[in-house]
């Protein structure tokens, strides 16, 4: 196993003084790798890409499409035509809402998604729905967060066009049956489309054996800037969709009144690209196959587990999800009788420990859960079991901060 302390040097932000930061889920903190990365193209490098018949605008060109070719191995070997660059995920499940969902799904036509997504796979097939005047169908899971057979089979249907799910839920943190789905939807006839937000961080994902015929992804969580997303799309579904941004770059031949389109996978990249952040995220791809899924995973799993039984230490948390660590992807999610998620958070800052509070962009599944707002702690590989104690023992206290006896 790699030696996580020595990659731990590696982050200034995480060694400048005595902050626990249990906030990966939201963003991954940068290795300098990552930021010398960047700064190195902006220094040696940097010119418009795509557009330049000059050294520096090539140089740009090709530091740009040498990170698509890696983002398209990371993945599991697809073809670069079929990354496109988006700015996260969010604007990559929009672009196949609106450009494959909004002209393939009719009029009582169903898109399947589950109870459990981010707002950013939900609020775009809403808006499908409600203007193509199809239905939105619901996948609800058990206590431990998971998507039964039972439930998939009974709601994926002939009707069904699009299954959207969250490949790791934002909140569970549990990692759904993507593949036997897809398998299953496949059958139906339905395209599927997975958020990978929470899981192109944590483990080695192969889009082509889950069955994903869009993924999308956003760098930051990964290490990379924030600002550069991907959307894995298969070339059929995309070389016959309509373009989601015009502008720029993205055309082959323009008349005053009509457009001829780029080839993949310019088509879906109007206007000046984010070379800068697309070398970050190479770099950061790098530095994730340093560290090695098994040591992250390996890592993950021993700090949440310490995390799970510190929690069931104390009576009055409530942790959501499975009990077992490894089906956690690092996340746990929690309430405490009698303290509001913002006030856990806000005293839990006082003592530099950082979680987040509120309801996760998944206001559904809080509602399907019955809690208005959920604290959660989300590690990563570059964390340590000392930083779990000192969350524990900070934890422990917050009761008392807020006028309860100790
Ligand atoms: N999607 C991010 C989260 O779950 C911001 O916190």
């Amino acid at each position: 196993m790699s030696n996580l302390a020595d990659f731990r040097k590696d982050f200034d932000i995480l060694n400048s003084g005595d902050y626990v930061y249990f906030d990966n889920a939201a963003t991954a903190q940068r290795p300098n790798q990552v930021l010398d990365a960047v700064t190195q193209f902006y220094k040696t490098a940097n010119a418009n890409p795509l557009r330049g018949l000059y050294d520096w605008s090539m140089a740009a060109t090709d530091a740009y499409e040498n990170a698509r070719k890696k983002v398209a191995c990371f993945i599991g070997g697809v073809r670069p035509e079929e990354i496109i660059f988006t700015r996260n995920t969010t604007e990559s499940l929009n672009l196949v809402a609106y450009s494959y969902g909004m002209d393939n799904v009719g009029e009582g036509d169903e898109i399947v998604i589950t109870v459990m997504e981010h707002h950013s796979n939900l609020l775009p097939w809403q808006m499908v729905a409600k203007r193509n005047k199809a239905k939105l169908i619901f996948l609800e899971p058990d206590e431990e967060g998971v998507i039964s057979k039972e439930e998939y089979q009974a709601k994926i249907t002939d009707r069904t066009k699009i299954v959207a799910l969250g490949h790791v839920s934002n909140v569970m943190g549990v990692t759904n049956p993507v593949k036997e789905i897809a398998e299953y939807a496949h059958k139906k006839g339905a395209v599927v489309v997975v958020d990978g937000a929470q899981s192109a961080p944590h483990m080695k994902v192969d889009v082509k054996d889950l069955g994903a015929d869009f993924f999308a992804f956003s760098g930051h969580k990964m290490m990379a800037p924030m600002g550069i997303g991907v959307l894995y799309g298969r070339k059929e579904l995309l070389e016959n969709m309509q373009p989601f941004l015009t502008g720029g770059e993205m055309i082959e031949y323009v008349t005053r009144e009509d457009a001829t389109y780029a080839e993949l996978p310019h088509k879906f990249e109007a206007g000046t690209v984010n070379a800068g952040d697309a070398v970050g995220l190479a770099a950061a791809i790098d530095y994730l196959e340093k560290v090695g899924f098994d040591a992250i995973r390996e890592q993950e799993e021993k700090l949440t587990k310490r995390l799970l039984e510190g929690l069931s230490k104390l009576p009055y948390i409530k942790v959501y999800g499975s009990k077992d660590p490894s089906k956690h992807c690092g996340i746990v999610t929690f309430t405490m009788d009698g303290v509001h998620p913002h006030d856990m958070s806000s005293v839990l800052n006082d003592d530099h420990v950082c979680i987040r509070a509120g309801h996760h962009c998944a206001q559904p599944l809080m509602q399907f859960i019955g809690a208005g707002s959920t604290s959660r702690a989300s590690v990563y590989f570059y964390n340590t079991e000392e930083e779990v104690d000192i969350f524990l023992e900070k934890l422990s206290k917050v009761r008392e901060v807020m006028g309860y006896g100790a």
